[in-house]
């Protein structure tokens, strides 16, 4: 045999091995997968090559010559997801807790720069003690690599991140920059600052699962947006989003053909909304009736509950769906709603998804708890969001479309392609009872000819702010037809060097 290959040999085997048997026992124990066994779940299979897997750091102080792994801490490479292109960086906790280093980030900045060049997405896997201790400012300077390339790739390629396992410190600010962050229950985390900082700081007693867990983050601060119960879960998770997104913002999403008929008729959406106006219903099913074959990847579902977002698909094409859940808050637009909305549009614009907007909205929610915490300024968020978007703008009011909010959800006047209603629709400054209630001169004689009046979609659809009231039953139809003749929709935006959304 031939020496020098053998010596390539045996270093790409040293690689395989990340930090040695023991170290990978010790995260198997933890119920974690390695950083290479977790790229085999995530790539179609025998499609993942590595890059770059012969790497060391270049620190020589505090005896870290004599510590060398090949790889450095990150696996880092391409392969295909549902047979489309993808880019991974896999952070190996088994070689020095998979902190940072010059040549850690190195590697990552590469993948990355090669990632936005392809127009391919780009997917993090985060497991990492943070900045490599032994390199200071060296590690320090790896992450603003890694922090200025995830910003220019925004918007560019998909990013998404998948934390499994320490996050911590400066370390976090990658995955929030990122379009979309998952965690796995328990065994993830992510804070600026951990339990013991916090403790000498503030006094307050926290655990890192309740200081920074995935529950706390899909549920609380809406920092990530799915939590997983196991890894294996996660990393499915992870190829289903991916299954709905373009590989960059020059090109369409993939269509992926259903057997679900574009013209189904949707009989049980005719009674789907009660009679009393009072009573809410669910508009995931309503949206699970109108999408192919009920299928919706909802994002950050467990945070802002009072409002869905999540991928779908019209006769094989991705749609973003945003929709009022009467079933929550019934249904109202408060801070975290208006934020989740307004970054999940925003992301569907820049990667020419569809917009499909279902409205059931009473208003923004009252309190001081809103007006102090800015609701005002949120809320302009999702205004912002919906007025600047360019791609097709579908929306159906299935029941309340009251004031400002009215406006907000892709109104017509906002550039709503196509806006519909329900029978059941009513366009409003508010409902009758306030109404009548500020006019306190009203009679009663008036509180039925305001419900005559605006308790219907028919002022609206005068006016041609709605360009067709429909039975419930033809929802997925038109909407079907009506993405067709907008698949290839172009609309004009002022030129600028960017606006200034109210953040
Ligand atoms: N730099 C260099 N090495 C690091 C490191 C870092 N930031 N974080 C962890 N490691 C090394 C440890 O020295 C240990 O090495 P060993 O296997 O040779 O013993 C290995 O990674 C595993 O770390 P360990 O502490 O045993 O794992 P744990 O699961 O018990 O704890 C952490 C994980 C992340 C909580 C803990 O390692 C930690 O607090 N790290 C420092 C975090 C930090 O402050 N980073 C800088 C802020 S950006």
């Amino acid at each position: 045999s031939n020496p020098k290959w053998e010596r390539v040999k045996a270093a790409k085997e040293a690689a395989k091995g990340g930090g040695g048997p023991q170290r990978v026992a010790k995260q198997h124990e933890k119920g974690k997968l390695t950083a290479r066994e977790r790229l085999q779940v995530l790539f179609d299979p025998g499609s993942f090559r590595e890059a770059g897997a012969l790497v060391q750091h270049r620190c020589s102080d505090f005896g870290m010559d004599k510590q060398q792994y090949y790889g450095d801490g990150v696996v880092t490479g391409s392969g295909t997801v549902y047979g489309r292109p993808v880019f991974a960086f896999s952070q190996d906790f088994t070689v020095f807790g998979g902190s940072l280093s010059e040549s850690h980030a190195a590697k990552i900045c590469r993948l990355m720069d090669r990632a936005v060049e392809a127009g391919a997405p780009i997917v993090g896997l985060n497991d990492s003690g943070g900045a490599r201790i032994q390199e200071g400012v060296m590690s320090l300077a790896g992450y603003a690599d890694v922090f200025l390339r995830n910003v220019n790739a925004s918007g560019v390629v998909p990013q998404l991140s998948l934390v499994m396992g320490p996050c911590a410190g400066g370390a976090v600010y990658s995955p929030a920059l990122t379009d979309f962050t998952f965690m796995v229950r328990h065994t993830s985390y992510m804070f600026l600052t951990g339990p013991e900082v916090v403790k000498s700081v503030t006094m307050e007693e926290v655990s890192q699962e309740q200081l920074g867990g995935a529950a706390t983050h899909t549920t609380k601060s809406g920092v990530a947006h799915g939590a997983f119960d196991n890894e294996l879960d996660a990393l499915a998770g992870m190829r289903e989003l991916l299954s709905f997104l373009p590989p960059s913002n020059r090109e369409q999403a993939p269509r992926v053909p259903s057997l679900d008929p574009a013209d189904r008729s949707c009989p049980f959406l005719d009674y789907v909304v009660p009679t009393n106006d009072l009573e809410p219903y669910d508009m995931l099913g309503v949206v699970q009736q109108v999408v192919d074959d009920g299928e919706v990847f909802e994002i950050a579902r467990d945070y802002a509950k009072n409002i869905i977002t999540g991928f779908a698909r019209l006769n094989g094409r991705t749609v973003g769906v945003v929709a009022n859940q009467p079933a929550v808050l019934a249904g109202c637009l408060d801070i975290d709603a208006s934020v989740k909305g307004a970054r999940f549009v925003r992301f569907c614009d820049a990667f020419n998804i569809p917009l499909l907007t279902f409205v059931d909205v009473p208003g923004f929610l009252p309190g001081t708890a809103q007006e102090y915490g800015g609701v005002i300024r949120h809320g302009a968020k999702l205004l912002y969001a919906y007025a600047e978007a360019t791609v097709p703008k579908l929306t159906v009011i299935t029941r309340k479309a009251y004031g400002g909010a009215y406006d907000v959800m892709s109104s017509k006047h906002l550039r709503g392609d196509i806006n519909l209603a329900w029978p059941t629709g009513e366009i409003a400054v508010m409902g009758s009872k306030g109404a009548v209630e500020i006019l306190f001169r009203w009679a009663v004689l008036q509180e039925a000819e305001y419900e005559e009046k605006f308790n219907n979609p028919f002022q609206a659809a005068k006016v041609g702010y709605i360009d067709d009231v429909i039975l419930p039953r033809w929802t997925r139809q038109r909407l079907c037809a009506e993405l067709e003749t907008l698949a290839n929709k172009r609309a004009w935006r002022p030129e600028r060097k960017h606006g200034n959304i109210p953040l």
